[in-house]
């Protein structure tokens, strides 16, 4: 049996890492096996990409759109697909909504992002872990390091991610709280599609 693809989302301060590596812990205990992943990867296009956010701007904001959805395709391609062939589960920290939100609210044009990102394979399911801009700055505090980690930016990211929920892409969760409710939120919402998909 398949594995299916999830992806946790938000921005930049929200928790979305400690998440995506619990429910990974959560899912093996359940005895679904399955692996964490992120993007930017650590491939080749993605320490490109990692090197412009870390504020070596050395490429316009439609460039390293085009290298988002480059490293995603190489990620899917490598590793996402052979894994989910295998019965793996992937916990994606970060996938194709992440480029939707930043890249659209980036560069203005949200269905260019959308269409460069087409040979994507949609996520089974898409979790915006939502904080509030300001306490998610809060909570980076000198860990900040990417050149979007501001504040009018990451209200605009916000608004984008609020978007692909009203629109039914995405599911939200409180990420306000603690690590532990936050984890039991998201597992609230990851249930049904295991067992929908026969995997519980
Ligand atoms: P992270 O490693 O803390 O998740 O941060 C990665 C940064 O890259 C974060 O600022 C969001 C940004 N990003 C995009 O703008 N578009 C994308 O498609 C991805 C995957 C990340």
């Amino acid at each position: 049996m398949a594995g299916v693809l999830i992806a946790v989302e938000g921005i930049d301060g929200a928790g979305k890492t400690t998440q995506a590596k619990r429910l990974v812990r959560l899912l093996n205990r359940m005895g679904v096996k399955a692996a964490y992943t992120r993007e930017p990867t650590g491939g080749s296009i993605g320490k490109l990409v990692r090197r412009h956010l870390s504020g070596r701007r050395t490429y316009s904001e439609e460039t390293v759109t085009l290298l988002f959805a480059a490293d995603r395709l190489d990620h899917i391609q490598r590793f996402i697909e052979p894994q989910l062939k295998r019965g793996i589960t992937i916990v994606a920290d970060r996938y194709v909504h992440s480029s939707i939100a930043y890249q659209a609210a980036a560069t203005g044009m949200r269905e260019w992002v959308i269409s460069v990102n087409s040979l994507a394979r949609r996520p089974d399911i898409s979790i915006f872990v939502d904080v509030n801009p300001k306490e998610a700055l809060a909570r980076l505090g000198h860990r900040r390091k990417y050149v979007y980690e501001r504040l009018e930016f990451l209200e605009k990211v916000r608004s984008e991610y609020i978007r692909l929920v009203e629109s039914g892409e995405m599911m939200i969760v409180d990420g306000s709280g603690t690590r532990e409710e936050v984890a039991q939120r998201i597992s609230t919402v990851v249930e049904p599609l295991l067992r929908e998909r026969g995997l519980v």
